[in-house]
């Protein structure tokens, strides 16, 4: 189960997409990057990023620690900057936050960063399954940390969830764009990825983590589905991406023997 903690300070933007993150201190003395349920991209960014970063959790990849943040509306009152304090107001309630970690740097692999071939393989397999396209060399979304690697920022994926009707087709999707995946060069072994991933997601792990997503966030997403409608229509989803999951896993292999 997910926590849930308070925020008890605003501590710094980190400006870089459009979805206004920042360091918040929260009473359990961590510190958490918060995505808010305010910013541009609004909820369905957070339960992207709940849903598709547990996931990888749950397939053994280092995805930092998720907590619910709330924040009260006390919190941006006396918040000098205008754009931050609309943002801390149209976020009261629950939002998403990451374990912060400290001293962390983007990988690059034009500074010779590499990636063991089994996690580069399980990367690109999830990416692949989950439809995250922020992964790319430019916008690689993935932390290095005490040497290891951390995968962030799963907000875009899940990006059926904008458009239901085209779900269907999409869960079959090929996923073509995974040719741009910063780490598809030492991705050797992407089927027994796919292997270790379908074993590790059986047995009601994608039901438990659908299930956590917060009630009022499938609320307020526009539309007459209920949220047990919806929660439905994602387990769905994954039902029929694992079922295609040849598909995608072929793809990948052939954009990475078009690499190297
Ligand atoms: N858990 C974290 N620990 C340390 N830094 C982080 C963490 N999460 C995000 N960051 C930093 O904040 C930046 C923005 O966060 P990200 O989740 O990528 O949001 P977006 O790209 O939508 O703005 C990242 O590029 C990274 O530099
Ligand atoms: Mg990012």
């Amino acid at each position: 189960m997910l926590r849930s903690v308070q925020a008890i300070r605003y501590v710094l933007p980190l400006r870089e997409g459009g979805s206004l993150p920042a360091i918040v201190e929260a009473d359990d003395l961590g510190m958490y990057v918060v995505k808010f349920r305010g910013a541009g991209q609004g909820i369905l960014a957070l339960i992207a990023e709940l849903i598709a970063g547990e996931i990888g959790r749950a397939m053994g990849l280092r995805v930092p620690e998720i907590v619910f943040v709330e924040f009260d509306p006390a919190l941006g009152r006396n918040e000098p900057d205008a754009e931050i304090r609309h943002l801390l107001r149209a976020s009261v309630g629950l939002n998403l936050g990451l374990d912060y970690l400290p001293g962390s740097v983007m990988f690059d692999a034009a500074a010779r960063d590499t990636a063991p071939p089994d996690e580069a393989s399980m990367l690109v397999w999830f990416d692949a399954f989950t439809q995250n396209v922020d992964r790319t060399p430019r916008n690689a979304n993935l932390l290095v940390w005490h040497r290891k690697l951390y995968p962030i920022d799963h907000g875009a994926a899940l990006f059926f969830h904008h458009d239901w009707e085209t779900m269907p087709s999409k869960a079959r999707s090929s996923f073509p764009q995974i040719e741009k995946h910063v780490l598809l060069r030492w991705a050797t072994q992407i089927e027994q990825a796919g292997a270790t991933a379908r074993a590790k997601l059986r047995d009601g792990v994608i039901e438990d983590i659908v299930a956590q997503v917060p009630e009022e966030w499938l609320e307020s997403i526009p539309g007459e589905v209920p949220a047990a409608g919806r929660r439905l229509a994602y387990v769905d989803f994954f039902r029929r991406r694992l079922d295609a999951a040849h598909v995608f896993e072929q793809e990948a292999i052939h954009a990475r023997s078009r690499l190297v």
